[in-house]
Formats: C-alpha cells, sequence, structure tokens
C-alpha cells in the first residue's frame, strides 16, 4: 500500500494559487487507495511569522480550509506538524550527512536572499526539515507544486546520504507527483505576477460579495476600448478564467475579445464573469468553513486524532534511524 504525504505552511490565508496548485490536488488523491497524511508546516511556518496568536489563528484556518475544501478526515490523516516532534530529531540526524552545498544550491534560499529576507538558519535548513517531514512517514508519493520539486530531491538526496552512511535502507526512497496543468501551475495574481501572500497579489478563497468585487476590480488591464481587438493571450485574466469556466465558455469570451467590436466585452464585464464563477466553484466550501468555525472541537479532535496516527509512525521510523546511527 502507498504512503501519500504533503504539507502545506499556515504563513497566510489560502489562495487560488494554494488551492489550485496544491489543496486540490492533495484532496483529490485521498480518493486514490493508500495511506494520507496531510500536514499544516506550523515549524516551517516560524521562518516566517512571528505572532503567536497570528500562526495559531493561521494554523487552525488551514485546517478548516482542508476540511471545507473536502478532505475527508476518515480517508486522510489531517495534522499539525508540531504535534510530532520526532520530525526535529529525524531532521537532527539528516543534517549531519548532509553538505552546506547541498542547501546552498537551494532556489527557494537564493530567492528569499534575493528579495532582501534576512536569512535565519532555520531558513537555511528548511529543507532538511521537509525531508524529515516526508521520510518520518515512509512516503511514497509528494503531491507537489513545481516550487517544492527541487525540496523533494534534496530529500531523495538526503535520504541516499543517510542509508549509505549507515549501510541499511533506514528511509524510503519517495516520489513526487507534480501539478501537471500548466494553469494550475503557476496563478497569476491580480498583477499579472505569480499569486503569492509576499507579493499582495493574491486572491483568498473564501472571500465573497463586496471585498471579492473591490479585490477582483483591482486585477491589473490597460486603457484600451472594449471595441479594439485584442490577443487574448497578453491578457492574463483569461488565465483566472480558466480555472473556473468551461473550455467551450471560455472560447466565447476569448473569440469575442479577439474580433472586438460592438460585442466583445470590456474588462469589467470579464472581472466580473471571474468574481461570479469563484464566488459559485467555492460556495459549498465557504458553507462548510462556516460550520467548522462554529464548531472548534470538532476541529481538535479532528487534529488530535491525525497527531497520534501521525506520531506512533513517525516514532518507529525515528527509531529506526536512531538504531542505524548507534543512538540505541
Ligand atoms: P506557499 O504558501 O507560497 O509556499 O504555497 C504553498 C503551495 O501552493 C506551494 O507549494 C505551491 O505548490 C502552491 N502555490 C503557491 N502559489 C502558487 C501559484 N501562484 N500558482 C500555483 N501554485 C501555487
Ligand atoms: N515547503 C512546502 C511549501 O512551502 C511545505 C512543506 C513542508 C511540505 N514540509 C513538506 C510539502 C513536506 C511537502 C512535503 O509549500
Amino acid at each position: 500500500m502507498k504512503t501519500f504525504l504533503s504539507g502545506i505552511q499556515p504563513s497566510g490565508l489560502l489562495h487560488l494559487g494554494n488551492y489550485f496548485g496544491a489543496i486540490r490536488q492533495h484532496v483529490q488523491s485521498t480518493a486514490e487507495p493508500g495511506e494520507h497524511f496531510y500536514f499544516i508546516a506550523d515549524y516551517h511556518a516560524l521562518t516566517t511569522v512571528k505572532d503567536a496568536q497570528r500562526l495559531r489563528e493561521l494554523v487552525r484556518e488551514t485546517a478548516i480550509t482542508y476540511l471545507a475544501c473536502g478532505l475527508d478526515p476518515e480517508k486522510a490523516v489531517l495534522f499539525r506538524q508540531s504535534d510530532v516532534p520526532e520530525v526535529t530529531e529525524i531532521s537532527w540526524l539528516l543534517s549531519t550527512v548532509s553538505g552546506m552545498g547541498l542547501l546552498e544550491r537551494a532556489h527557494s534560499y537564493k530567492d528569499k536572499l534575493a528579495n532582501g529576507i534576512k536569512p535565519s538558519v532555520g531558513l537555511f535548513t528548511y529543507p532538511i526539515l521537509m525531508a524529515a517531514d516526508i521520510l518520518a512517514y515512509d512516503s511514497d508519493i509528494v503531491p507537489v507544486g513545481k516550487d517544492q520539486v527541487q525540496h523533494v530531491e534534496m530529500t531523495q538526496d538526503m535520504a541516499g546520504y543517510f542509508n549509505s552512511a549507515y549501510g541499511s535502507e533506514v528511509f524510503r526512497r519517495p516520489e513526487m507527483r507534480l501539478q501537471k496543468s500548466e494553469t494550475m501551475q503557476k496563478v497569476p495574481g491580480i498583477d499579472g505576477q505569480k499569486m503569492s501572500k509576499s507579493y499582495g497579489n493574491d486572491l483568498w478563497i473564501f472571500e465573497e460579495g463586496k471585498a471579492l468585487k473591490k479585490r477582483v476590480g483591482k486585477i491589473v488591464t490597460d486603457s484600451r476600448p472594449p471595441q479594439e481587438a485584442k490577443d487574448p493571450k497578453e491578457l492574463f485574466v483569461f488565465d483566472l478564467l480558466a480555472l473556473f469556466l468551461t473550455s467551450e465558455e471560455l472560447q466565447e469570451w476569448q473569440d469575442k475579445v479577439a474580433q472586438g467590436g460592438e460585442e466583445a466585452p470590456g474588462y469589467g464585464h470579464l472581472k466580473m464573469r471571474l468574481k461570479d464563477a469563484m464566488e459559485e466553484y467555492f460556495a459549498p466550501a465557504r458553507e462548510r468553513r462556516k460550520e467548522l468555525l462554529a464548531n472548534p472541537k470538532m476541529v481538535d479532535d479532528i487534529l488530535a486524532a491525525g497527531a497520534a496516527k501521525a506520531r506512533a509512525r513517525a516514532q518507529s521510523v525515528r527509531d529506526r534511524a536512531l538504531q542505524a546511527c548507534g543512538l540505541r
């Protein structure tokens, strides 16, 4: 039986990029035979979130988002990373077999440096903790977005270094499963850059009503009039619409824009279609979110049950690793 595992950081309200790039794929994978582990990477979030109350709220919100988006706690183990402290132990063991050079090559670290973030040691060793997350559960398949590919490759390397250092197959080599659709891999934000919390260009999946209208209204366009024929490929609003519309409807709008003339929709029209489609798509999940917000005990119970299952598994892998390297 295969073990699926993935995680997401509780570093902000989850946006369309997180949903279509990660969460949806996670939820869908639980339909496949196997064991499924999904967790909220709160240890990782400490590298960026420094407000305790905010972090607690974001962890809860992230758990609720997964459940509201259809993760069934009967089919998948949903848990908080920090409820399994064994991962930090495994992370130490991995750090002793991983070269500095491996970590220095990490794109995500280099990108953060380039963006002027003052790095902590934790930010630098982030991939080691992520490797521990994956290896602690004997994971076979790790569904991730494109930006996490290098981290999973590093995990494969670290498992190999440890196994060859101690001459035994302590850690199972994981394989990644990549989001295939290009549309879902790089969801644009309201400014056309990759959607990201840190760029301030994101659309929260549960936004609705006036607030959503206002946010969608800010999608960057130009001053060309509706009548002017335009190349739909140049308009990233279509990349957002593509997430929700049927391919037929999308094509119709694109044809009208390409033709121009009196029939052609203006930018405002396209934005309104996006608002309506997004609101409709997430309506059932929004309702479930409200129910879960009103029932904190249920969420706590799900996380506690998840923690117990995840921890038992990580403990046995941790014991195996300690045994192999002479600490038991
Ligand atoms: P982050 O909070 O930026 O680390 O994102 C969590 C996960 O969501 C990432 O691993 C990506 O797979 C996915 N993701 C984030 N932003 C986008 C985006 N704009 N388009 C597609 N996927 C994204
Ligand atoms: N680094 C991932 C992200 O930012 C989150 C994460 C932490 C993760 N540990 C993991 C993903 C283990 C997959 C497996 O999205």
